[in-house]
């Protein structure tokens, strides 16, 4: 049964230092990188969450051995043509599009036809934006009315490669055709509006053949048949996204500073930190590092009292897209009206989160006018909520985002919540309500 948590008070002034999990992206694609290698892969601080576990189960079902510690796992890939297809294979992606869209892209050579489900949120979301292009290979596919999942991919043994224009900024549509584009004979080119890299610098450190050639707007991307993937030890960094929670809370507490160590931040990630620092947030990188493409720091966030609206660039966006929610509600304390726009992907998300931000926001008594795909945020740098101000937060498909937004409102504004269906939180962040009594200090006050 899934859990309701109540708020009635705001959080309190905290000055400490946290770990988040590791980042999600990274945990997904390492055990799919992992699972295609040759020989025994370890990943230290996998993130141990719903979706990643998916991710496992998923390899694992394709006959890939995985070895799951709390503090190691370890993954006996068979090469990049060590998955065992077999009939009546159904894979379950549960909540997770990352691993739904990215594995359908590894999927296209299989032998027999593989069903692929997921969830109540993830069988809302589109699967023809991956099935479309992945057709253009060779493979066939079915979906629920032509868009959704459940969907059934048909193979070939004849793959070959495409041109295809990623104009969405979606990591996971060109994650997924990079994979694909790993199984031709010829050359897959992707012309793709800028979003997360982790998959190519994944494979610029496996010595994968594959170039990307980063312009302005746009990034162009060669992949040439992957004969063969070396083990890959991997010790994940923490997410950002997981971060941003932590990093909004600190900013709108008052006397309060935060450390997040050992963050990825990664360029085509920060979206958040450029956004936050334009409407006047303190924040610093700390101990900056390089990890295996990757970059790697310590995240110090103090509390802000003069927060500035802000008209935001689109080109933020793909960089921000996990993180909206929670920086509409810095926008809520801004003085002025903040604007956020072309945000149609903000939609596609596990919620329709636009329609949600709505919502949260007109909780607080902050007034918006949401278009299909914008938002204009009226700040109110008083924000206060009475502690009789009631608010319930419920039916929104478990979104882990919605829920976690929610919650930062009520410790920051004030106000008595209900917020249904705690249990969201273990899609990619289970020990979120840990955290939060950490940087309580009222220690006997549990929120769980
Ligand atoms: C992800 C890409 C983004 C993001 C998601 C994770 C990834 O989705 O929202 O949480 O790991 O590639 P889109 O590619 O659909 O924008």
């Amino acid at each position: 049964m899934s859990k309701t948590v109540k708020i009635k008070q705001k959080i309190g002034n905290f000055k400490k230092t946290i770990t988040v999990p590791g980042d999600k992206s990274l945990s997904i694609r390492w055990v799919l990188f992992a699972s295609l290698a040759k020989g025994k892969s370890k990943a230290k601080n996998l993130l141990l969450s719903e979706d990643v576990l998916a991710a496992i189960k998923a390899v694992n079902k394709l006959g890939i051995k995985v070895n799951v510690k709390k503090k190691e796992c370890t993954i006996f890939g068979k090469g990049i043509d060590g998955y065992q297809y077999r009939k009546d294979l159904t894979i379950n992606a549960q909540n997770s599009g990352t691993l739904g869209r990215l594995l359908i892209g590894l999927l296209v050579n299989t032998s027999y036809p593989i069903n692929l489900i997921g969830d109540k949120s993830l069988s809302k979301r589109d699967f023809k934006r991956v099935s479309d292009p992945l057709s253009k290979f060779g493979a066939k596919f079915k979906l629920k009315n032509n868009k959704y999942l459940p969907l059934k991919i048909y193979g070939s043994s004849d793959l070959k490669p495409i041109i295809y224009y990623e104009n969405k900024g979606s990591a996971q549509c060109k994650s997924s055709i990079i994979f694909a584009g790993m199984r031709t004979n010829g050359i897959t080119k992707i012309i793709a509006k800028k979003s997360r890299d982790h998959t190519e610098l994944f494979c610029r450190h496996l010595k994968l053949p594959i170039t990307v050639k980063k312009n302005k707007n746009y990034d162009e991307i060669k992949i040439k048949k992957v004969n063969r993937i070396n083990n890959l030890n991997y010790n994940i960094p923490s997410d950002i996204s997981s971060g941003a929670f932590f990093i909004v809370l600190a900013a709108l507490s008052k006397n309060s500073e935060l450390t997040i160590k050992n963050v990825n931040i990664n360029p085509s990630r920060i979206g958040i930190i450029t956004i936050l620092k334009k409407m006047g947030v303190k924040i610093l990188f700390k101990n900056k590092k390089n990890y295996k493409g990757e970059k790697i720091a310590d995240i110090k966030v103090s509390s802000t009292t003069k927060i500035r609206a802000i008209n935001c660039p689109p080109k933020l966006n793909s960089g921000a897209i996990d993180e909206f929610l929670v920086i509409f509600l810095v926008a809520a304390k801004a003085k002025g009206v903040s604007y956020f726009r072309n945000l149609n992907e903000l939609n596609q998300k596990e919620s329709p989160r636009l329609k949600w931000a709505e919502k949260i926001l007109s909780n607080l008594g902050i007034k918006t006018i949401t278009t299909k795909d914008s938002i204009k945020i009226y700040g109110n740098p008083n924000l206060n909520l009475n502690s009789n101000k009631k608010i319930i937060i419920k039916n929104y498909l478990k979104d882990h985002r919605v829920f976690m937004t929610s919650l930062i409102a009520a410790l920051t504004f004030g106000g008595s919540w209900k917020i249904h269906d705690k249990d969201s939180i273990k899609t990619s962040f289970p020990n979120f309500m840990q955290i939060i009594n950490e940087l309580k200090n009222d220690k006997k006050k549990k929120y769980y």
